[in-house]
């Protein structure tokens, strides 16, 4: 099988690397991938800006492209922006299976206001929200409302939209921010202001296969993945500004199977109830951003794709054929597959710690094209590689967050050892990473 995959960060470097995994997988096109993927087993990098039978094409287009050319079996698409702007409905008009859900249903993460109201249409756990597009009612509502209140950008804002308020004048600033100054655009013209949700956060990670085909036949399906934790503040301890993500961990021994029950019951099952009355056509992966509150979970928001980081410390724990799990979820003949692969979905039993080294002055700004180097990896241990690339025969830094060292152990402590023992055989100018990855008091607690 030839694989397509599309992105360049270190969730993509995870995928591929467990792509390449199966004995089923000949062979995986990143586009456009990055210094890890290039070097990794059966991976072969395509930038669209120097692919000679892309010329003149940009964006989805030129993706459709290789896709085509390169006679992919099927393609997997890690983030949400070319997923909001149709990617998955392209790649199948022209015959290309994609794991990757089409636009309509990306909107889940595209418009935050989609998402809220799908929330309350099918009756999802979540904060009490309202939606403005005009500011002055929107002051109005957080005055009446008071502190502490939450503000988010209807739009995609790469994880710069949302404030948690803490005060009735750091909400009225971002609301003036967003609306009146546009500081995100278009995305932060509509608005929704929600309560704010005190508790812990967690991630879950889930294969969806819904069609209405599948659902005539009682066939849809959301497959869960053992829970997992980002660790979004720069410092230890939770403390500074959010950041795209300093490290991730899985499972999670302080989420209880009551709490996951909970969680099926008021989020996923709900969720799979509006996929299906919908008509969605959504075969790829969900991302479910949930707190756990004194009352139960909630649900945050929702992501139309895998996590960054929680894919590279997720996939490393999977006992089963990535690859066909991803065949499963595309479902070509429509029999239920997905569905049927439930009693595949087997875990390692143990943890993964997957500590992220940035670049120093992330998330304002940073060098770039600093060499990185670290030591053969050790058993158990990967090096995720997100904002590196190779230049003139080596690898250097070209983005904030530069990798994630994903080490495997048989308890939680064993992981955290060996990550960090790991992160201590990395370096480059400027590095960064925070020490606390998976201890008590370092995950986002929702204390403001
Ligand atoms: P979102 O993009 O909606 O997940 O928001 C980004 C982050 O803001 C989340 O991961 C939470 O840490 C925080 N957040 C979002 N909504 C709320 C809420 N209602 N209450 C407390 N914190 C929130
Ligand atoms: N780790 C959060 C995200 O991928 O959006």
């Amino acid at each position: 099988m030839k694989i397509l995959v599309v992105g360049s960060g270190g969730r993509e470097h995870a995928i591929s690397w467990m792509l390449a995994k199966s004995e089923q997988v000949d062979e995986i096109v990143c586009v456009s991938g990055n210094g890890g993927t290039k070097n990794e087993k059966k991976c072969r990098n395509i930038n669209p800006i120097d692919c000679e039978y892309a010329e003149g094409l940009t964006g989805n287009d030129a993706i459709v492209q290789i896709a085509s050319f390169e006679q992919v079996d099927f393609a997997v698409v890690g983030p949400e922006d070319p997923l909001c702007a149709g990617l998955a409905d392209q790649l199948w008009s022209v015959g290309i299976p994609t794991v990757g859900p089409k636009s309509l249903s990306a909107t889940l993460e595209g418009s935050k206001d989609i998402a809220k109201a799908f929330m309350k249409k099918y009756g999802v756990n979540s904060a009490t929200s309202e939606t403005f597009t005009n500011q002055t009612l929107a002051e109005e509502y957080v005055k009446k409302h008071g502190a502490p209140i939450v503000i988010k950008a209807d739009g995609l804002a790469a994880g710069k939209g949302v404030v948690v308020a803490p005060t009735t004048e750091i909400a009225l600033k971002a609301v003036k921010d967003f609306m009146q100054d546009e500081k995100l655009g278009s995305a932060g013209t509509k608005l929704v202001i929600e309560d704010y949700l005190q508790g812990v956060e967690i991630s879950v990670l889930a294969a969806v296969s819904v069609t209405k085909e599948l659902t005539q036949k009682g066939k849809s399906c959301i497959l869960p993945f053992v829970p997992a934790r980002d660790h979004k503040r720069l410092n230890d301890g939770a403390k500074g500004p959010n950041t795209g993500g300093m490290g991730a961990i899985a499972p999670l021994d302080d989420v209880s199977d009551k709490t996951m029950e909970l969680f099926n019951k008021n989020i996923l099952e709900p969720t799979l109830k509006g996929l299906e009355a919908e008509g969605f056509d959504y075969r790829g992966f969900i991302f479910f951003g949930v707190m756990l509150c004194k009352d139960g979970p909630k649900l945050l928001e929702y992501n139309v794709r895998l996590g960054d980081p929680e894919t590279q410390a997720v996939l490393p724990l999977m006992d089963f054929d990535f690859a066909e799990l991803c065949k499963a979820i595309i479902d070509e003949n429509q029999t239920g597959t997905l569905k049927d692969f439930e009693p595949k979905l087997k875990w390692k039993k143990g943890f993964v710690c997957a500590p992220v080294a940035v670049s120093g002055g992330y998330p304002n700004d940073y060098a770039k094209g600093k060499e990185i180097t670290f030591k053969n990896e050790k058993e158990n241990t990967k090096v995720f590689i997100a904002g590196g690339q190779e230049k003139n025969g080596k690898l250097v830094t070209s983005g904030g967050r530069v990798l994630a060292v994903s080490a495997f152990g048989n308890s939680f402590e064993e992981a955290f050892k060996t990550a960090y023992s790991a992160m201590k055989d990395v370096s480059f100018e400027g590095m960064f990473y925070r020490k606390d990855i998976g201890l008590a008091g370092a995950a986002e607690s929702g204390e403001l």
